[in-house]
């Protein structure tokens, strides 16, 4: 079962794909000739001990049976570790290997692996070819398309990265059987919020298939009697998923300052001016990224309710979508005070005003700066969480 979702990659004239299916690791080699151009002969495979343990080898040998020479390069494990360290001790590694400008750098990872590789490769040489096999919910549906690279550093997250897009993205869904139960959560707010800011259909159908597979139960469907009706689903809400992402990003590659229509790259930061300020209140210990957009899902659309532009029935529907994704993890020792200073330094502040994505109606998202805001009624919606 091979899906292929052809994706455009924007402000260039060559396309990349993204393969989606069940059992594609095997298949890394030939998709990385599909991928790359040809003359280069290396790629150094970016990954941390646990996620090369589990599926290292089979990539590994599929890459090195197509006749690529493999080097392997192991981060250590963590949100800590995306940081200039990392960075520095990869680059120096590309050198140590005689990587040239021919070559590529394949993640193989959650979204901490992608983001570090995918920056690595942007600045290796002023740029070598990026490979993406996202092996984590939030990766494969959101962080390994569409471009976005970084590292995080001691004044916040992802404030140092580049726009660079991946000559290909490899999304095998059996990997996903492995994920602990709080990254499937984390990775199904993330699916939650795609859904909400794209339209009802996709809303509906991320719904309808956290129903239908209770996320409790999520590796157990892998070898059920079913497995094979599950596979096709869950390729079929990812594959729905990354082709609204993509759409967005053609049309907006760079999140354009300038842009404040609901089709602008800012709407896929629904929840995250809330979830980022949890994450820094909190020290990035309590909450994983996802978890933390899922409470700031809830503070954006209890704004949205406020204002008077979103009514009572749709916010309980969002609720209780983000409640089927999984039980967040209770806030502690933070006070609302705390998470509203931490808001108000959002990386995504251009000049004095944030812009909040707030919605009209679920797949409606509307952008509003926060001087249309009152504070009061920020507070009140950080209030409401920390309950
Ligand atoms: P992660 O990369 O830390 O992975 C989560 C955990 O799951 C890690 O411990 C990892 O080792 C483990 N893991 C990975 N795959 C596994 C598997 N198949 N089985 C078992 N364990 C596995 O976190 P994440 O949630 O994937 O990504 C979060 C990061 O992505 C953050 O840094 C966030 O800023 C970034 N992000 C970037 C974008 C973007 O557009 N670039 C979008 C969303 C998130
Ligand atoms: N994860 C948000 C974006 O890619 O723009």
């Amino acid at each position: 079962m091979t899906n292929i979702v052809k994706i455009k990659a924007p402000g260039e004239t060559q396309t990349y794909q993204i393969w989606i299916g069940a059992g594609l690791l095997e298949k890394s080699g030939e998709w990385a000739k599909h991928c790359l151009a040809a003359g280069g002969n290396k790629i150094a495979i970016v990954s941390n001990k646990k996620v090369f343990g589990l599926y290292g080898s089979v990539v590994k040998k599929s890459f090195e049976k197509a006749g690529y020479k493999v080097s392997v390069w192991l981060m250590q494990d963590g949100e800590q570790h995306k940081n200039f360290g990392s960075l520095e001790e990869l680059l120096a590694f590309l050198s140590e290997e005689k990587f040239t400008r021919a070559d590529a750098v394949a993640s193989l990872g959650g979204g901490v692996a992608g983001d570090l590789a995918g920056f690595a490769a942007s600045v290796y040489l002023r740029g070598i070819a990026m490979l993406q096999i996202p092996t984590t919910l939030v990766s494969q549906v959101d962080s390994s398309v569409g471009g976005k690279t970084a590292i995080n550093t001691a004044y916040g997250k992802n404030l140092i990265g580049a726009f660079y897009q991946p000559k290909g993205v490899l999304i095998d869904i059996d990997t996903l059987q492995t994920l602990p139960r709080r990254e499937l959560t984390s990775g199904f707010c993330e699916v939650v919020k795609q859904g909400a800011v794209s339209g009802r259909g996709l809303f509906n159908k991320t719904r309808e298939f956290l129903k239908n597979y209770p996320v409790r139960n999520f590796s157990g469907y892998f070898t059920a009697a079913q497995s094979k009706n599950f596979k096709a689903d869950l390729a079929g809400l990812i594959k729905a998923q990354v082709a609204f992402k993509a759409r967005i990003v053609a049309g907006d590659e760079k999140e354009s300052l300038s842009r404040a229509d609901n089709r602008s790259r800012k709407i896929l930061n629904f929840g995250h001016t809330i979830g980022h300020a949890l994450e820094k209140t909190t020290h990035y210990q309590q909450l994983k990224h996802g978890e933390a957009v899922g409470y700031g899902m809830i503070a954006a659309a209890e704004i949205s309710k406020n204002l008077g532009i979103f009514d009572k029935n749709s916010l309980k529907s969002l609720i209780d979508v983000i409640a089927l994704a999984g039980r967040l993890p209770r806030l502690k020792n933070i006070t609302p005070e705390e998470v509203f200073r931490a808001a108000a330094f959002d990386k995504k502040k251009a000049g004095r005003v944030t812009t909040w994505i707030l919605l009209k109606k679920i797949g409606e998202p509307v952008l509003i700066g926060d001087d249309k805001i009152q504070t009061s009624m920020i507070k009140k919606s950080i209030k409401a969480i920390l309950k």
